[in-house]
C-alpha cells in the first residue's frame, strides 16, 4: 500500500506541475509588496514558494504600511501582505494568520513577573512607540483609546529592530508583534509583560487593488499564502492556542 500510495503522490506531483507549466504558473515575475513587520516571516514564505517554483523571478518589497498604501494604490506590487486593509482603497484582501500584538519589556523591569497588569498602573512608564505611518503604531494607538490611556511619556522610533534594541537596554515599554520578538523572547532578551488586554489581536491579510488581473504566479503565490497560514492555525490549535 505504502509503495502505491508513493506512486500515486508522486504521479500527482507531476500532474500538477505540468498544469502550471500549461498554464504558466512556473516562470514570470512576482513583486509582493510587504509592511515591515511581515518582513519577519516573509523571507521564509518566499523561500518555501521559491523552493516549488524556482523559475520564478521574485522581488520582496519592504516599507512601513503609510507607503505600501501609496505603493499599492498606484497598484505596483502584484500583491500584498499587511494588517487592517484600508477602507479608503478598493482593495479585495483575505486574511490567512493571527497577528498578536504583545507588551514587551527588558527581563530586569519590575512588573516581569507580574500578573493581570491593568494598563492604567503603567501611566508613568515610557513607551517607545513605532512611527507615524506604522500599522503597529496604528493598532497601538486604537488599543490606548479603547482604555482611554495616554503614557505620560513616549519616544518614537522608526523599524522594529531600533525599538527592540531600545527596550533591551531599558529605554522603556512597547507594543510589537509577537512575529518580531519571536527569538528575544526565548532567549531572554525581552520579557512580555502580562496587561490585561494583550495579546491585542488582529490578522495578517493578502490583498490586490480590486479589478486587478492577477498573474498565474500571482495566483498560485495567493493560494501558497492561504495554505500556510491554515497549516500555521492547525498547528496553534494543536499546541493548544494562540501564541502569545
Ligand atoms: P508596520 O505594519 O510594519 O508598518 O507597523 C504592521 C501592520 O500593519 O500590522
Amino acid at each position: 500500500m505504502l509503495g502505491h500510495a508513493i506512486t500515486i503522490q508522486e504521479h500527482l506531483k507531476t500532474a500538477k506541475k505540468e498544469m502550471d507549466e500549461l498554464k504558466g504558473v512556473d516562470s514570470g515575475r512576482l513583486l509582493i509588496g510587504v509592511v515591515s513587520t511581515v518582513n519577519y516571516f516573509a523571507a521564509r514564505l518566499l523561500a518555501s514558494f521559491s523552493r516549488e517554483y524556482p523559475k520564478v523571478e521574485l522581488k520582496l518589497d519592504v516599507t512601513n504600511r503609510e507607503t505600501l498604501l501609496r505603493k499599492l494604490e498606484l497598484n505596483e506590487p502584484d500583491l500584498v501582505l499587511m494588517g487592517q486593509p484600508p477602507s479608503s482603497l478598493d482593495v479585495d484582501a483575505a486574511d490567512f494568520m493571527d497577528n498578536p500584538l504583545l507588551i514587551v519589556a527588558a527581563p530586569d523591569h519590575p512588573l516581569a513577573k507580574a500578573k493581570r497588569i491593568s494598563l492604567s498602573s503603567l501611566i508613568d512608564e515610557t513607551f517607545v512607540i513605532r512611527e507615524t505611518g506604522s500599522g503597529t503604531r496604528l493598532a497601538m494607538e486604537r488599543f490606548f483609546a479603547e482604555y482611554d490611556f495616554t503614557p505620560q511619556s513616549t519616544v518614537e522610533m522608526a523599524g522594529n529592530e531600533v525599538i527592540k534594541q531600545a527596550i533591551e537596554v531599558g529605554l522603556g515599554l512597547s507594543i510589537l508583534s509577537a512575529h518580531t520578538v519571536d527569538l528575544e523572547l526565548s532567549a531572554n532578551r525581552l520579557v512580555r509583560l502580562d496587561v490585561i488586554g494583550t495579546p491585542i489581536i488582529r490578522r495578517w491579510y493578502i490583498a490586490h487593488r480590486s479589478g486587478k488581473r492577477l498573474t498565474p504566479t500571482a495566483i498560485s503565490f495567493k493560494q501558497f499564502v492561504l495554505d500556510e497560514g491554515e497549516r500555521q492555525s492547525k498547528n496553534t490549535r494543536k499546541k493548544g492556542g494562540a501564541k502569545p
